[in-house]
């Protein structure tokens, strides 16, 4: 993919990420998602790619843009397969707490796996312990290995897990074990993709979460050299045949990297909605200023910029629903 791509691709998680800002606390997140929605859905139109949402807001029927299968860009240059959450946390948004973010990942055309909107068990690390770990592997051999690969004693290792009643046996392991546990309310992509940066504090993403978040977050990781392992967790037949339908014949398999994100090219790129450990929130300055802080990647390179930006939001004014 030509590298032009990723500078372009920030801007749409950019303008998406300042058009929902302004609802943060307001306690209306679907406001909030559409306000996100239309803006990354209109910035998108900017983009010289030929893209195919393959992640997005939901099926055709359901979702009126960023649907399954929607046709996005410019329609010239290379055929991407296109994975979008334009407000990942919604209800972090909604209560103005910790790491919403809006986020995008392009990768060359057939290489996102298409996941299905239901449960994926997780399990994620940075780059050192890449390759340490196991989906299958206890909860122990687990952090054991990570303490090992990044030196540290296991009491001091972090592991993040969304803060759910189907997390308990988890959390309770990993008190066995003696390693630190930080509970998140919301967004595991923003965990996942925090494990690759030490200053973060987290070392470990253990749990369940969304599908197609877990492919937005092997996309970052692809890029940081770190791993995200999953297992889809269909909850009914109908889920189980659309898993079959997306030519998974073995629904338990443990999915690799390579799986979730086939090869070595691929571009991810998030904006900050609300402050988090690795990225800045929008910051209105002003009536006219906005500021945001972005990370962008390429898998190819290993390039890891972060952006900060500031808008004129006279001259180039947010699109509607912008709160
Ligand atoms: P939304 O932005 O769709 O609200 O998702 C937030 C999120 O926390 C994801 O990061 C996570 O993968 C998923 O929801 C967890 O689902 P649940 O809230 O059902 O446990």
């Amino acid at each position: 993919m030509d590298r032009e791509l990723a500078l372009e691709i920030v801007r749409v998680t950019e303008m998406a990420a300042l058009n929902c800002a302004r609802w943060m606390g307001r306690g209306q997140k679907n406001e909030a998602d559409a306000a996100a929605t239309n803006a990354m859905r209109e910035m998108f139109d900017t983009v010289q790619m030929d893209g195919t949402v393959v992640i997005g807001e939901g099926e055709m029927d359901e979702a009126p843009m960023l649907y399954i299968g929607e046709r996005v860009g410019s329609g010239t240059d290379e055929a991407v397969d296109v994975a979008v959450d334009p407000l990942e946390g919604t209800n972090i948004l909604a209560k103005g707490l910790w790491n919403a973010m809006s986020v995008v990942a392009v990768a060359p055309k057939g290489t996102l796996l298409h996941a299905p909107d239901m449960y994926m068990d997780k399990i994620a690390v940075g780059p050192k312990a890449k390759g340490k770990i196991h989906l299958d592997a206890s909860v122990q051999e687990n952090l054991q290995a990570v303490a090992k690969a990044t030196d540290k004693d296991i009491s001091d290792v972090v592991a993040v897990i969304l803060d759910r009643p189907r997390h308990e046996h988890i959390i309770e392991q990993v008190r066995a074990a003696g390693a630190r546990i930080k509970l998140i309310s919301d967004g595991d992509v923003a965990a996942a993709v925090n494990t690759a940066f030490e200053d973060t504090g987290v070392d470990i993403l253990f749990g369940s979460g969304g599908a197609p978040e877990g492919v937005l977050a092997a996309a970052a990781l692809k890029c940081l050299g770190g791993e995200l392992q999953g297992r889809l967790l269909p909850e009914n037949d109908e889920q189980r045949e659309r898993c079959r339908a997306m030519g998974l014949e073995d629904i338990n398999k443990v999915l690799t990297m390579d799986d979730l994100v086939k090869g070595d090219d691929a571009i991810f790129a998030a904006t900050g909605v609300t402050d988090g450990e690795l990225l800045r929130g929008v910051r209105f300055i002003g009536k006219s200023r906005a500021r945001t802080h972005s990370l962008v990647m390429r898998a190819k390179t290993g390039t890891i910029r972060f952006i900060e930006a500031t808008h004129d939001l006279s001259r180039k004014p947010l699109p509607k629903a912008g709160g």
